[in-house]
């Protein structure tokens, strides 16, 4: 059966909202749904707690495209412990609803963010703690990091 979007959703779907990957960002987020192999990333930069700027890049559906753009809307300017309380739920309020085969595409984005969130407060304390200097040498370490946490987003 043939998907059918409503016009908010194939608005975000065809004029994503924030694509690429922020300048300088401080916090990176990527996840991939094992269901579909669709994959969202996320980077923000975040400045006195506050998510003040944010884009992603998706490999995927069109469901994934349209929920992780609108992602990008509802936590850009929110303080980060603002942000990590978005869920999936959110998402597809903000869209005025998504057909039932594609809801759990909302998950891709949401995930994402709260894993570059994490990350950032990540890189934070390790930039603090002198264990890092930039942002090259946290990408070298991140990946084995969130390895041992991968359960908890
Ligand atoms: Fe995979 Fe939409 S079908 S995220």
């Amino acid at each position: 059966s043939s998907i059918t979007y409503n016009e908010k959703t194939l608005d975000h779907f065809t004029n994503p909202r924030n694509v690429g990957v922020v300048k300088n960002y401080n916090g990176r987020g990527k996840i991939g749904e094992v269901g579909c192999g669709d994959v969202c990333e996320i980077t923000i930069l975040v400045e006195n707690e506050r998510i003040n700027d944010i884009k992603f890049r998706v490999y995927g559906c069109a469901g994934a495209v349209a929920t992780s753009s609108a992602v990008t809307e509802l936590a850009k300017g929110k303080l980060c412990e603002e942000a990590l309380k978005l869920t999936d739920d959110d998402v597809v309020d903000f869209l005025g609803g998504l057909p039932e085969q594609k809801k759990h595409c909302s998950l891709l984005g949401i995930r994402a963010l709260k894993q570059a969130i994490y990350d950032y407060w990540l890189y934070k304390q390790l930039l603090e703690s002198g264990q890092v200097t930039n942002r090259d040498e946290h990408e070298k370490v991140r990946e084995d990091l969130f390895q041992q946490f991968a359960n908890e987003f």
